[in-house]
């Protein structure tokens, strides 16, 4: 790929440690897991349990407490269908938020359709403190005793904004109400452990993270009554019969070791990728005048405590959203050609709808479809961010004299 790589948000490249470690699953350790009538079978289990011991590790959690899947869309489905649709459910409310990714509304639409009451909370406008962020006290209205499950994500993936998940956590344990978060664009970019946000449910996708596509997990916490699941893939009985189907041994060691990178670069990557950020938006900003930034600006350094966080960040460091004055983000990409990035609309369809998650903070419809989305990642560098800088705003400036 010759393009300038900056949209890490939509997937990563697969680090090539991780290609190393699946290539003997393809055409040596090909056994079945599932296989223990014989020794490449039982040795396929042993490894794989291996596998899943450590990536449970990464989230603070029990192997037990892990059921692999094709994804986080996989997950968020059989988060929201698990709870929502188990035989002993009672309850019919469900309390989410606008701006969460379209794989856990999607499922929501669903079950609204099936007579469940959803209630999606809005976020901070673009001219709040927070922009993108909920309101806790929001969140405490909206909870009562028919609330089935709560679902708040804990990192956009447009605008990067952080939500405050611990806190919702401890709301909704006081109420005794699972509480699930889409953790996907988290991964390998903040800390993420199940204890410690205090969530019941947990979805993530490998792919994001350097890993292969197709696998990821719900991270569901053992020792909760409160969460009772009901599967949404039947078969073989596979992973305690939640989530049946053969387990992608290749994927499953990819993931594991994808994890176990990110455990030792997250620190050291999240303060390049704050540098490289900054950069950016203030080699844009220098150059065109109106730039607005979209979701939550940062400090002028970045500020790491002793654990190697980040201290005080409300965004992902590697998340830059900007509103380009008067043109359009479709055009501004096809004109800087050699930046790979991603608009503020859903091409998923012929007419490319604004992005829901910048009229969630106020954005205008052309607003929205003036904004690009930047995700830096792992195999950027600085000289790649100044020449992506340049190509950006030598595109505007073509774009823009049409429009003067
Ligand atoms: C926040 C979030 N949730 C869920 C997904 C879906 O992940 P996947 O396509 O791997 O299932 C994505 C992918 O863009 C995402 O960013």
């Amino acid at each position: 790929m010759n393009a300038i790589y900056l949209d890490n948000h939509a997937t990563t490249r697969v680090d090539p440690r991780v290609v190393q470690a699946m290539l003997p699953w393809f055409d040596t350790h090909y056994a079945n897991p599932g296989s223990s009538t014989h020794e490449p079978g039982r040795q396929a289990k042993e490894a794989i349990d291996d596998a899943l011991i450590g990536i449970a590790d990464f989230f603070g959690a029990q192997a037990d407490e892990l059921i692999v899947t094709s994804g986080a869309t996989e997950s968020n489905n059989l988060a929201a269908f698990g709870i929502c649709l188990h035989p002993r459910q009672k309850r019919r409310k469900i309390v989410s938020v606008v701006s969460e990714h379209q794989a856990m509304l999607g499922p929501l639409q669903k079950l609204q359709k099936l007579g469940f009451e959803v209630r999606l909370l809005p976020v901070q406008s673009h001219q709040d403190s927070v922009p993108g962020q909920i309101d806790l006290t929001r969140i405490a209205e909206e909870i009562d005793a028919d609330t089935a499950l709560v679902s708040v994500m804990l990192a956009n993936n447009e605008i990067g904004v952080l939500q405050p998940v611990r806190e919702i956590a401890a709301i909704c344990t006081q109420y005794e109400v699972p509480l699930h978060t889409d953790a996907t664009q988290g991964v390998g970019r903040i800390p993420v452990d199940l204890s410690e946000l205090g969530v019941d449910l947990l979805s993530y996708s490998a792919h994001k993270v350097y890993g292969p596509k197709g696998i990821g997990g719900l991270l569901v916490r053992g020792a909760n009554a409160r969460v009772k699941l009901a599967p949404q893939i039947v078969g073989g009985g596979q992973q305690s019969n939640l989530r049946s189907g053969t387990l992608a041994s290749s994927s499953i060691i990819g993931m594991r070791m994808a994890l176990d990178i990110a455990k030792q670069t997250r620190a050291s990557e999240s303060i390049d990728h704050w540098k490289w950020r900054d950069r950016l938006w203030q080699l844009l900003a220098n150059e065109i005048a109106g730039l607005s930034l979209n979701g939550p600006g940062w400090g002028s350094e970045p500020c790491q405590d002793e654990n190697g966080r980040l201290s005080g960040e409300q965004r992902l460091t590697g998340n830059l959203n900007v509103c380009f004055p008067k043109v359009d983000g479709q055009s501004l990409m096809l004109e800087a050609r050699g930046v790979a990035v991603s608009s503020g609309s859903a091409c998923t369809s012929a007419h490319p709808e604004p992005s829901h998650v910048l009229r969630a903070i106020g954005r205008s419809e052309d607003e929205a479809r003036a904004s690009l989305r930047f995700g830096i990642g792992r195999f950027n560098s600085e000289s790649e961010i100044e020449q992506a800088a340049e190509q950006l705003i030598h595109a505007y400036r073509k774009l823009a004299a049409f429009v003067a």
